[in-house]
């Protein structure tokens, strides 16, 4: 599942992985942008649903009944989506958009089966010069859901179509550029909470 397909590359992705997805999204263009790019014939029999909905509430979808899910949600609201559209959350300040996330939080939990991963990809952002730590602030949205932090992986980002512009400003105002986002990769097993890790499970590169 994908609650915020926008352009639908996790659609595609499982159309040729072979995978039944579902991809929601609250803005129509994005999801007839999604219906053409998957229209693309490929030598399987997945299912690919486009539904129109807010991420905030899956209440046609029952507990505990999706494998995966990967999704991408906006940065509050460094990027909007759309210049109307109520449920957009993107149109959201920091605040109201990290209770939007409970909301987002609490319905992925609830959907998920158990023991399954659910990535979400997240960045931080700049206001007046000053780091806002939005990806670690989601992070621990979900985990408060119940999920148990699996994997933080970074993703690099450079060139992207903003990145001439925030450069000039960085080197105007002193500041570094933010170059990488955040994979966070959630388990639904609620056991972890309980346990302590021994140290030989600490897996870290020493
Ligand atoms: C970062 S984009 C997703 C990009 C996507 N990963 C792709 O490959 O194109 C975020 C998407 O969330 C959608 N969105 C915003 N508020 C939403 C909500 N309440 N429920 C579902 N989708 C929402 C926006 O319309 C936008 O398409």
């Amino acid at each position: 599942m994908d609650q915020f397909v926008g352009g639908g590359t996790t659609l595609i992705e499982a159309k040729l992985l072979n995978r039944n997805i579902i991809g929601i999204d609250v803005n129509p263009m994005a999801l007839q942008r999604c219906k053409e790019k998957c229209s693309f014939q490929h030598n399987s029999d997945s299912k690919v649903y486009i539904k129109s909905g807010d991420a905030r509430d899956l209440n046609y979808i029952p507990d505990m009944s999706i494998d995966f899910i990967c999704t991408h949600p906006p940065y509050a609201d460094i990027i909007k989506y759309s210049i109307d559209i109520e449920a957009d959350i993107s149109h959201l300040n920091e605040k109201d958009f990290l209770l939007a996330i409970t909301q987002v939080a609490k319905e992925s939990f609830r959907v998920l089966k158990k023991h399954k991963y659910c990535a979400v990809l997240m960045g931080d952002i700049r206001k007046k010069g000053h780091v806002v730590p939005l990806g670690f602030q989601v992070m621990q949205k979900f985990q408060s859901a119940g999920f148990v932090l699996k994997e933080i992986i970074i993703k690099e980002q450079h060139n992207c179509k903003s990145t001439a512009t925030w450069k000039s400003q960085s080197q105007a105002h002193n500041f570094l550029l933010l170059a990488h986002e955040y994979l966070f990769v959630f388990e639904k097993d609620d056991s972890m909470n309980e346990i302590d890790n021994p140290p030989a499970m600490l897996g870290r590169i020493e």
